[in-house]
């Protein structure tokens, strides 16, 4: 399962680098933030500013530099963990997340960026103790060793059977092929997105 740009998704990785890349042009050429707006240039930062972001259903006030990833803003100042830092530069679908219903790499994310979208994270989709159908498949399947890819491709699956409750493999190999598994249980990943009993029927979390 090769890296995966996330398509359709306005935080795709290039987008980020392009933003980055166009916020360093800037400096150089502006200078400063101040110069920046005095050429009427919309800039904020390089200090925390205030922004906010829907998580789980769940409105958060936070400061933060506007170069923090959403990754970032999450684990370290929201505390949300289930999404996990791999490669932290998209390519490995550790950190995906599913932002209006797309899927992203949350490394490659500016948060600012997020703000006005729903964020859901891996930790929406359990319903009290009960998993979700799609992390039940993972247990039965065995889909998971590690644990730090997991979240991720639980994540791709459930935005996945969101779309189309009854995907074909390959459908199901293309929604997967931004995730990588380094010990190889691409096989029971499969299986376990395949599975009937995975389809939410609907969104769930
Ligand atoms: S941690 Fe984001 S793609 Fe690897
Ligand atoms: S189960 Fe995480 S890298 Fe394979």
């Amino acid at each position: 399962m090769a890296r995966r740009k996330t398509d359709e998704s306005g935080f795709s990785r290039r987008t980020f680098l392009k933003r980055v890349g166009a916020t360093g042009a800037a400096a150089g050429v502006l200078g400063t933030t101040a110069t920046a707006k005095a050429q009427g240039v919309n800039a904020v930062g390089p200090g925390a500013v205030p922004i906010q972001l829907n998580v789980n259903g769940q409105v958060h006030q936070l400061e933060v530099e506007p170069r923090v990833t959403l990754l970032d803003a999450l684990r370290t100042r929201l505390n949300i963990t289930g999404v996990k830092r791999v490669c932290d530069r998209g390519a490995c679908g550790a950190c995906t997340m599913i932002v209006d219903n797309k899927t992203i790499y949350a490394c490659s994310t500016l948060a600012i960026e997020a703000q006005g979208k729903a964020i859901r994270t891996v930790e929406s989709f359990t319903q009290g103790t009960v998993l979700h159908p799609v992390q039940q498949a993972f247990c039965d399947h065995d889909g998971l060793m590690c644990g730090f890819c997991t979240p991720g491709f639980v994540t791709s699956v459930v935005a996945l059977l969101e779309k189309n409750p009854k995907p074909t493999r390959e459908q199901a190999l293309k929604a997967l092929d931004g995730n990588i598994c380094r010990c190889g249980t691409y096989v029971r990943v499969l299986e376990a997105a395949l599975d009937p009993k995975s389809a939410t029927g609907g969104r769930r979390g």
